[in-house]
């Protein structure tokens, strides 16, 4: 038997990130659960940034972000900058993550991801408690030994659900793998 719950939003599991915003003299680490893909060519990303944060400034004046997806041992940094405003703290020093230079913006990467998504914004959409905004990904920075036949294939990534973060979890196929024929 299923019970009726109050509507919210419970897909689940998500990624979670830390965007980084701004250039190479003002910038910020915030991190988002509500980072989504939409668009194949030209890929497309979104990311959900509630009107209140200090982030969103940044990423409407500068027209950049980046997405770094997180490794599981980077747990206790994603929680930081999730529980830290810039406004208030250095979340780069709080967190001990190292800024790295971008490439095609000016919007800086973080040294410890594996998998940096560089992102330029071409639009905006204003919800009511969240902006969404549309990065195109003008560059994919990976970590060399997570790459193979030029594509990353990180081993595990840290998700949230309901308040939990997990590392993602077993590998339980591949990709079209029920539409294999099976040769004897
Ligand atoms: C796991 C996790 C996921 C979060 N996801 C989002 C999100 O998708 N959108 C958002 O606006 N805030 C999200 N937050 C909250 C912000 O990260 C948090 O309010 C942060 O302090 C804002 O930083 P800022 O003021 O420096 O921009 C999340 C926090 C955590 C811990």
């Amino acid at each position: 038997m299923k019970v009726q719950l109050k509507p919210s939003t419970c897909l689940a599991p998500l990624p979670a990130v830390i965007v980084t915003c701004g250039d190479e003299t003002e910038n910020n680490a915030i991190t988002l659960a509500w980072a989504g893909t939409v668009n194949a060519e030209p890929p497309i990303v979104t990311i959900a940034v509630r009107h209140s944060r200090f982030s969103l400034g940044l990423i409407e004046r500068h027209g950049e972000f980046t997405v770094n997806l997180m490794e599981p041992s980077m747990v206790r940094a994603v929680d930081t900058c999730g529980i830290t405003s810039g406004r208030d703290v250095d979340k780069f020093a709080a967190a001990g993550l190292t800024r790295g230079h971008g490439m095609g913006v000016k919007c800086p990467h973080l040294e410890e991801s594996p998998l940096s998504l560089e992102c330029k914004v071409i639009n905006r959409v204003d919800l009511p408690t969240h902006a969404v905004f549309f990065g195109e990904v003008v560059d994919v920075l990976a970590r060399e030994e997570i790459v193979r036949n030029g594509r990353p294939v990180p081993e595990a990534l840290l998700s949230y659900a309901n308040g939990i973060y997990r590392a993602t979890g077993d590998a339980l196929g591949t990709y079209g793998f029920t539409g294999k024929v099976i040769k004897k």
